[in-house]
């Protein structure tokens, strides 16, 4: 192989992360991210190209494959879903061209909730009971048949705000009236984890474990968002969390994909509550998780490019186990104060840090850009939502944590927040043993 080149669609931190991965594996000669952001500019800088890169829409198949073609792309891995549900992978592999990220057909595991709980009950794997509503009579009923704490998901793509949890009867109300068709769903307890798996369709390979703060405000408490932090690997996680996962979810879940004509290649990302009535699974996703990506890619230490290659051309069985790395990750992420509410645009970044902090990682802390922008000067402003995500690696939690936030400490953004406690009560080892799998 004389050095692949990769192109990733998308303009997020799991852009920037991912890209960061690439570009460390030696088979790896040259990774473009279109349309990208400031951070994964600064990685090749060349202004004609990122013109043309930050020109790009993620999901306008034709101009994608375009892209593709003229970069020579040996590979493009698509990082967000709207682009896979529309389809975008699909023109890439029809005009030849090697994808990671699955089929619109298979990226319904995600467009789709109730697509996904079809599956999920085809294919025995356990989750929560549900019920799918057309009308309010029948959230009510629903809401009603399950009690509280009340669960109601948006059953199309929502960008990270189509679920509501509370304990509010008339708020779950609302939030249904706004999204119908929706999901109301039994409430799941127990803690949450993220296991992604790369697969070609057939052969499936685990990511460790990580954990992903969703809500808006310290202790878990304020309204869902995209996620605001997260860790790798899980220091409590029970023995045989992965191998249970592999074998009741991701097998029998591709088996089922792969039944209805419709193989899901790229990644499964599986969202899973520990509940003391053993695992459930609270979501799917398809394509790498954001933040978590930002936690878990440091640790690889398989080139990541030979990885999702292998995974794009049905080749994955021939791909020996994957290798990590020792130690823990922690991404605390920097958001703008309004959001997820009133997401505010703009506010300047000054990257007076000492370290060169915003665009050049380190081994033991580094940046990923995700929602920041360039004004009129070059300067790098925020762009609302999540803007920066900052990762600390440590030989045990409490150093990757302690690095994470002393980095987020010395960026000078006075319109950004972070969460405190991300991976705090894992640091405190205050996370209760899981009984049973
Ligand atoms: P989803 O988009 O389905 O992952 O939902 C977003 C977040 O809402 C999840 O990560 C959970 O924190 C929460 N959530 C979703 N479904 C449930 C459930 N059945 N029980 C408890 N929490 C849930
Ligand atoms: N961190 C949650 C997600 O990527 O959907």
């Amino acid at each position: 192989m004389t050095g692949l080149s990769v192109l990733v669609l998308g303009s997020g931190g799991r852009e920037h992360a991912l890209a960061l991965a690439l570009a460390r594996d030696p088979a790896v000669a040259a990774v473009h991210v279109a349309p990208g952001n400031p951070g994964t500019w600064a990685m090749t800088p060349d202004r004609g190209l990122t013109a043309r890169l930050a020109g790009l829409d993620p999901c306008n198949g034709p101009a994608v494959t375009a892209l593709a073609r003229e970069l020579g792309a040996d590979l493009t891995v698509v990082g967000p879903e709207a682009p896979l549900v529309a389809g975008v992978a699909d023109q890439l592999r029809a005009g030849g061209l090697a994808c990671f990220g699955p089929s619109a057909a298979a990226a319904r595991l995600e467009g789709s909730k109730s697509f996904a709980k079809q599956v999920m009950a085809a294919a025995g794997v356990p989750t929560a009971d549900f019920r799918r509503c057309d009308t309010l009579d029948e959230v009510a009923a629903a809401l009603d048949q399950f009690g509280p704490p009340h669960v109601v998901k948006q059953d199309g793509l929502a960008a990270g705000k189509g679920v509501a949890v509370t304990s509010d009867r008339d708020e779950a109300l609302a939030h249904a009236r706004d999204r119908l068709p929706v999901v109301v769903e039994e409430y799941l307890d127990g803690p949450e984890v993220s296991l992604f798996a790369i697969t070609d369709g057939a052969t499936a390979v685990p990511l460790p474990p990580a954990q992903d703060f969703k809500r808006a405000r310290d202790g878990d408490q304020g309204p869902n968002t995209g996620g605001l932090g997260a860790y790798c690997p899980l220091p409590w996680a029970p023995a045989g969390l992965v191998s249970q996962t592999m074998e009741r979810v991701v097998a029998p879940t591709l088996a089922e994909m792969a039944r209805r004509g419709t193989p899901f290649a790229g990644l499964l990302y599986v969202g899973l509550a520990l509940t003391a009535r053993g695992l459930r699974v609270v979501e799917f996703n398809a394509r790498f998780g954001d933040p978590e990506t930002a936690a878990i890619l440091p640790l690889l230490d398989t080139g990541l490019g030979t990885v999702l290659l292998a995974a794009a051309t049905g080749r994955l069985d021939r791909l020996g186990p994957l290798s990590w790395k020792p130690g823990f990750c922690v991404t605390v992420v920097v958001a703008d104060r309004g959001y997820p509410d009133r997401p505010l645009i703009g506010g300047p970044i000054r990257e007076q840090t000492p370290v060169g902090l915003i665009f050049h990682p380190g081994d033991q802390v580094h940046v990923v850009h995700a929602g920041t922008a360039l004004d009129a000067q070059g300067g790098l402003t925020a762009a609302g939502g999540r803007v920066l995500g900052v990762v600390g690696r440590g030989p045990d939690l409490a150093q990757a944590r302690q690095r994470a936030y002393a980095a987020a400490d010395r960026i000078d953004f006075p319109g950004g927040r972070c969460r405190r406690d991300i991976a705090q009560r894992a640091a405190e080892g205050l996370i209760p043993p899981v009984e049973r799998l």
